[in-house]
Parts: C-alpha cells; sequence; structure tokens
C-alpha cells in the first residue's frame, strides 16, 4: 500500500492551546491600507496571483478550508499528489461556487511516478481525483527519482531510499509532450538547485515556467531568487511562514535551527513593523514575499488564520522591505536530503545541519 503523507494531524486539546487563539490586532486601522490582489505574469503569458492557499496535511478539513479560502478571495490553490488530499480539494473547489476558470490550481507529481511513461497516467490520477480537466501548473516535487512502482517511498531491506533508474531530465522531457495534451497549462519544477535547473535550461526545450522552493524571512536565497528572475522563472514560496508548520520541529529529519529560530508570530521585528501597518507578523511576512514579485501560498485550515492571511496583500515600504531583508538566518527547515539518500540543494543556502532521520 502506498505510503501516505497524512501526518500530524492537531488534536482538539491543541486546536485549543494559545497558539491557535486568534491574536489581539487593533481593530480600528486595521483595514485602512489597500488591500490589493496582485497577479504575477509567467513565461507562459498566464497571470499567476501573489497570494495563495497551500493544502498540505490535515485531509479531513480541505474540503471546507478550500471552500472557504476561495469565496474569502484566494484564488491559486496549491496542493500534491503525495499530500493525499485531491479529493478533498477538488470538492472545495466545487462547494466554493468559484468557476474553475478563476481557480489558478497548481499540483506535482510525486517521484516514484517520474519515469517517462508514467507521467501522465500519474497527471490522469490527478485530474480524476481533483475533478478537473486541467490543471494551470504542474510541478515535479523534488529533482530525485525514486523506483517506479505503487510504493510512494520505495526501501531496500536496510530502508534505504531505493531510486529510479531515469532522471529529472528525462521526466521534464515527458512534461514536455504534456503541455500539448492541454492537461496542464503550465510545467514547472520544486525543491530543484541552481545547477539542476540550468541544466533544464540546457538539455531541454521549455524552461520551467514556476521554481516551488523554501522562501521566507529566515531563508531569503537573495541571488538564487535574483538569478531565477533573472531567467524569468516565477518563483512560489512554500513554507511563507518558515517555522510555523509544527512539522519541522517534529519530523524525523528536523534540523536543530528549527528549534533555535523563533516563530514568526514571535518576532520582534515583524511585531514592530506590524505595528506601523497595523497588520500581524504573518501578515507582514507574506506581504514580503509578494513585494518581492513572488507568491506565497501559507497553509490554515483555521477561519480566523484564513480570514487574515487574505488581507496579506498590500504595499510595504522599501525600507522596511529592507529591514526584513536583515531577518535572514540561511535557515532551511524542509531538507529530507539524508532520508531520499540524494544531496537536495546542493549549490544553495542552509544545507548545513542536515540530520538522518525518516518521515515517511
Ligand atoms: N514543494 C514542497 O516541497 C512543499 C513543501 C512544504 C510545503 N509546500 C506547500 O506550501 C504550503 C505552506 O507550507 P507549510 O504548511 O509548510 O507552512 P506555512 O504555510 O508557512 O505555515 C503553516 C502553519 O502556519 C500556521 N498559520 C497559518 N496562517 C496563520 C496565521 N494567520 N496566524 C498564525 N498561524 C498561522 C498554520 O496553522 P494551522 O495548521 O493550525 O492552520 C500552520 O501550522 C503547503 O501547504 C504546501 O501546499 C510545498
Amino acid at each position: 500500500m502506498a505510503t501516505s503523507l497524512r501526518l500530524l494531524r492537531i488534536s482538539p486539546l491543541l486546536q485549543k492551546s494559545p497558539r491557535y487563539r486568534k491574536p489581539q490586532i487593533q481593530p480600528s486601522r486595521a483595514r485602512t491600507l489597500t488591500t490589493r490582489a496582485t497577479r504575477h505574469t509567467l513565461n507562459t503569458g498566464a497571470k499567476i496571483p501573489a497570494l495563495g492557499f497551500g493544502t498540505f496535511q490535515d485531509a479531513d478539513a480541505q474540503e471546507d478550508a478550500v471552500s472557504r479560502c476561495l469565496k474569502a478571495g484566494f484564488h491559486l490553490i496549491d496542493t500534491a499528489q503525495v499530500y493525499d488530499v485531491e479529493v478533498e480539494v477538488g470538492r472545495g473547489m466545487k462547494k466554493s461556487g468559484i468557476p474553475r476558470e478563476d481557480i489558478f490550481l497548481a499540483t506535482k507529481l510525486w517521484c516514484n511516478t517520474y519515469h517517462p511513461d508514467d507521467v501522465e497516467r500519474a497527471l490522469d490520477v490527478s485530474l480524476r481525483d481533483l475533478d478537473t480537466p486541467y490543471v494551470d501548473l504542474l510541478l515535479m516535487h523534488y529533482p530525485c527519482v525514486f523506483a517506479r512502482g505503487a510504493e510512494r517511498f520505495p526501501r531496500d531491506g536496510e530502508g534505504k531510499m531505493v531510486h529510479g533508474k531515469t532522471t529529472y531530465v528525462d521526466t521534464w522531457k515527458a512534461l514536455e509532450k504534456i503541455l500539448s495534451t492541454g492537461k496542464a497549462k503550465a510545467i514547472g519544477v520544486s525543491n530543484f538547485s541552481k545547477g539542476e535547473i540550468q541544466t533544464l535550461l540546457d538539455e531541454c526545450s521549455v524552461p520551467p515556467a514556476v521554481h516551488q522552493m523554501e522562501t521566507h524571512p529566515y531563508l531569503q536565497q537573495k541571488s538564487f531568487n535574483a538569478w531565477l528572475q533573472s531567467k524569468g522563472i516565477h518563483v512560489i514560496q512554500f513554507s511563507p511562514l518558515g517555522n510555523m508548520n509544527p512539522f519541522y520541529r517534529e519530523t524525523g529529519w528536523s534540523k536543530d535551527i528549527a528549534h533555535t529560530v523563533e516563530r514568526i508570530t514571535e518576532s520582534p521585528l515583524l511585531k514592530e513593523l506590524g505595528f506601523k501597518y497595523n497588520k500581524t507578523p504573518v501578515q507582514m511576512a507574506l506581504a514580503w514575499g509578494i513585494n518581492s514579485g513572488r507568491s506565497v501560498i501559507p497553509k490554515s485550515v483555521i477561519d480566523w488564520q484564513i480570514d487574515q492571511n487574505i488581507e496579506a496583500d498590500f504595499e510595504m515600504e522599501e525600507k522596511d522591505m529592507k529591514r526584513i531583508g536583515s531577518m535572514d538566518r540561511k535557515a532551511r527547515f524542509n531538507d529530507p536530503s539524508a532520508d531520499y539518500q540524494y544531496r537536495l540543494y546542493s549549490d544553495l543556502e542552509g544545507i548545513e545541519g542536515t540530520v538522518e532521520g525518516k518521515t515517511h
């Protein structure tokens, strides 16, 4: 049976903990800033919303969360086959009543379906589950290729990940062919290094439209972001709230840094700047990403958080952007390199302290 990523459900007890209570913000001026609905243009010519919605975890809550977020004004939904939430995401889109053409839907292929002969079939499974004839964006979830077959995390007798015989370049060429079917309007990558993207640019014909990668005030990847921009590759920031997701403190490969950096909600600088704009630290972190020309996909299944996150697209002064620029700690939280038996992010920042340990 395929291993699932349905991990770390939030217990009802935890839901009552202070972490889940709505912080006090000053309501009198809270909406005086103009809330925008920024869209960026991809190298395909398509528009992608700057503010999106992540769907990793909490499968049982995702149908309602997706419906609620679409009704609240989010138009970009990020999901993945390995999250095991595509059925719920599809139902949530229908429930919202928002027309399909008004939604930018992104999903990701998982690493055991990267053989060129498997790619279209894997996409068909996602389309069936999402109950849609197409996705706006199809991403390779990671550059590493796992052995073909039903097992998402194929391991040998010693528990080590078994790799496939093809490469990410072979998969990319198969994705290029998908474009002509209309089942994916754009293709992109996630968790690639600079060198791996350069290889695609050198050896393939379609450049990635998007790189989805970990970016937040604690991991800013300034030179890599500038390079991607110079190549016309749009960045979607995953985990835009840094270490807010408890997954990064509890997972088997959690790094020390995840325990030492304060949560975004507790950042004194984001609190101070938030006071000026009458925004919360979370809204400041998201606005920093949007004002940098990127898209952000915060995840939440909690109503007040969804309502708060939709108010995160506002103009920030350059001097405040620079101050948030000083928060960079090169703190990369998502690094399953040791478990996947593949050095991810090899030429990027924040790969020190990679930890052994299994999640799946
Ligand atoms: N490509 C990849 O490999 C990859 C990897 C990781 C994530 N992603 C994508 O990126 C999305 C977001 O990443 P993520 O879930 O790791 O991290 P995140 O969105 O940065 O943080 C999520 C955490 O922040 C909390 N939160 C959200 N809004 C909040 C608010 N307004 N105030 C206080 N807390 C708030 C959420 O709480 P609750 O859960 O309690 O609502 C959740 O614990 C994922 O859902 C997924 O779509 C992609």
